[in-house]
Formats: C-alpha cells, structure tokens, sequence
C-alpha cells in the first residue's frame, strides 16, 4: 500500500535503521507496525483527498521571510492555552482510538504529550475511557466531544469528563455525517481490534450514535451543561468563526479534520487569516484561534503563529510515533517538532511566540 498521500517525504534510501530525524521519518516506520486496515484508516481523507494534500501544498506555497542581527539565541516557546502554560504551542489534537497505533492506546499517548510538557484532546471515541486516560495522564487534558442523536450520551460524557478534570470542551463542528474515507474503504470497510469506543457507555443504541445535524442553539446547551469553556472545531468560514464568538465559544479550531470530512474545502492554513481578521474583530481578541491540518515541520508551525494562530494542533503524526515507540514515541514526534520550531524561530529572528510579525510570512513565492 502506499505511505500516506499529501505527507510527502524526500525520497532517498531506507531509513528504517537509523533514528527518525524528522517527524515524516516516523510515517513509513508506523506503516510498518500497523495492521493494513488501521494504517488506512490513519491516512485516509475524504474521497480524492483532494484537501488532505492541499492541506501540506498550501504550506509549501508560503514563505518565510527572516529578520537579521536581532540577537536571538535561545527563543522562548512557552505560551498558554485557555489559560494553560504549554511548553510550546504544539498541542495533540483529537483523534479516535490509538489502539490501533499502540496496545496502550490514548494512555500512552497522554502520558507522551505530558512528558512534552503540551496537552492532549482526548477523542468521544478514544480507545482507553476517558477515567482511564486521565488516570495515565502526566499533563493537562481537553476533551473533544461528538454530539450524537442521543443527548442524554453527551451530557454524560461531558459530566465524566469534568470529573476526569478535563480543562475545556472542543465541540466538532464539521461532521454532520461522516466523511467518506475512500482508501479505507477500499482495503478494509471495518476496523481491526483496537478500535473500540471505550468512553461510550452501553445505555446507548446504534441509532443514538448517528451523528447530529447540530446548530448554533447546540454550542448554548452546550455551554449551558458545562462550565468548562467550549472550543469550536473544524471551522474554516470567517462568519462561522464570528457566530462561534457570539455563541461564546472560548476558541475555534480552524481545521478542515486532515481533509477526513468535506473533500474540496481549502487548506486549513489558507482560511486562517480571515477567521483569525474576524475573531479580533468579533471579541477584541479574546477567543483564542488555533489551527491543525498537515503540520508536520516547525516551520509550518512557525506560519501559522505568524499569521496569527494561538497554537497548533498535530494530528497524525502523534499517531507515527505512538506506533512506532508507544509514549517514548509520541514524546519525541512532539520533541522534533518542538526543537524545529525553536530553530526557526532563531534563523527568522524572532525572541518569543507571542507577538510574531505577520510580515515573517509571504505569499509571493509563484
Ligand atoms: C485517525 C484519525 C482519527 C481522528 N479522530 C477524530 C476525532 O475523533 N474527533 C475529531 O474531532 N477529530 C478527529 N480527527 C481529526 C483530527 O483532530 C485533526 O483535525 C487532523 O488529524 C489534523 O490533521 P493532520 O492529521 O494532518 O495533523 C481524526 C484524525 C485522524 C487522522
């Protein structure tokens, strides 16, 4: 089967003997251990992935600009998400059942992220229940909710997750109905072992766990049920980004799901300039905007801070290395990341993620 489209790597001799060096380096790696089914369902976008390879086009076309002689040695990456120091802003975004990746599943991967120093978005259809991840967690936990047919589940998981002392809600936005991942189903049409739902209880039917065709009256239940702020996810319209902030969410992920959902939506880092133009004009700056989509180098994490995300979030990758060396794994895919960001942030000339110069990015290049 062929690695995953749309994360291109150079090409080049075997490097499966020596350490990854980079984080694209752990892709064919994680291929390797991974069931042909599980490792589809990893890659798949939508249909002709189409976004899925737009997603890592769109932040090749950008370039980087870099300011001289400012007397940058050691850049500072620390920020705060909602409030929640971070080591870097380099977050582990929501994604289904790790168990496909690693036997320790969402447990590993938690305690990876926290040993990053970053956080984690814990999925509704995570392989290990909500209870259990947290109990392994060595950092701070979100918890990403799907909103099915029966509401009574959500709230549910919404009170386990406060008890789990989860730090924010992230509602997804772009899934009405599930996208079709072609590639998957063209290899597999039903998951191996490893992919049940551990946090779904069994008071449920498979009538309830249809998704809901949600609307903005959902993100006010939502914030009525919960004090925990509410982070909107998969949002890529600048009016959707600006009825979010009416509706009080505390963030917005701009994010198209790794081109998993609609097939033709844009990059995720093309739409973020205009949800972010929109959020500040919204809330005066107080929503935070994050983006995920397609970052796999610290300078695409670097682009999107400049163009005015609050942080990053990494979807497929953390799976890489979950895969590949479990939450040693994990922690390094982040740790690569990191140290990327750092080092282009020296070469760009810029001290501190808070306040990066828009200007460092250009469009130009054609
Ligand atoms: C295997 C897999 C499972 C995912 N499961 C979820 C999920 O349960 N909830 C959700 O909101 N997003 C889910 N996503 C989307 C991610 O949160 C994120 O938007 C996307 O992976 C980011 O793109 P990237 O993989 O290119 O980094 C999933 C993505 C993948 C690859």
């Amino acid at each position: 089967m062929s690695r995953c489209r749309g994360a291109a790597r150079p090409r080049g001799g075997s490097i499966s003997r020596v350490e990854p060096i980079s984080v694209l380096d752990y892709e064919p790696l994680a291929r390797e251990r991974m069931h042909p089914a599980a490792w589809a369902y990893l890659c798949a976008g939508a249909e002709d992935e189409v976004t899925l390879r737009e997603n890592r086009a769109a932040f090749e076309r950008l370039r980087l600009v870099p300011r001289v002689l400012r007397g940058v040695s050691a850049p500072d990456l620390r920020t705060t998400v909602l409030g929640t120091p971070v080591e870097a802003p380099v977050l582990v975004a929501p994604m289904g059942v790790h168990g496909l990746a690693h036997p320790e599943g969402e447990c590993a991967s938690a305690r990876g992220a926290g040993e990053a120093g970053t956080l984690m978005a814990v999925s509704t259809v995570s392989s290990r229940s909500i209870e259990e991840v947290s109990a392994c967690a060595t950092g701070p936990l979100w918890f990403q909710l799907y909103v099915y047919r029966s509401r009574g589940l959500a709230e549910r998981l919404v009170r386990r997750a406060e008890r789990a002392g989860c730090r924010a809600l992230v509602l997804t936005a772009d899934s009405p109905r599930w996208g079709r991942k072609e590639r998957f189903l063209r290899v597999a049409g039903s998951l191996p072992p490893g992919a049940d739902a551990a946090s779904i209880d069994s008071e449920v039917g498979e009538e309830d766990l249809a998704p809901a065709a949600l609307t903005w009256e959902d993100v006010a239940w939502l914030r009525s049920v919960s004090s925990l702020p509410v982070v909107l996810k998969g949002v890529l319209h600048p009016e959707d980004a600006v009825l979010a902030v009416e509706h009080g969410a505390a963030g917005i992920v701009v994010s198209n799901h790794g081109g998993r959902q609609l097939d033709g939506a844009p990059a995720s880092i093309e739409a973020l300039p205009a949800v972010v133009e929109a959020v500040a004009g919204a809330s005066g700056g107080r929503a935070e905007v994050y983006l995920d989509g397609g970052v796999r180098r610290g300078t695409d994490v670097l682009k999107a801070l400049a163009l005015g995300a609050r942080a990053v979030f990494v979807g497929r990758p953390v799976l890489w290395g979950l895969a590949v060396g479990g939450a040693e794994g994990v922690r390094r895919v982040l740790g690569l990341l990191r140290g990327e960001l750092e080092h282009a942030m020296a070469l760009c000339g810029q001290a501190s993620v808070g306040g990066l110069d828009p200007e460092l990015v250009s469009r130009g290049a054609r």
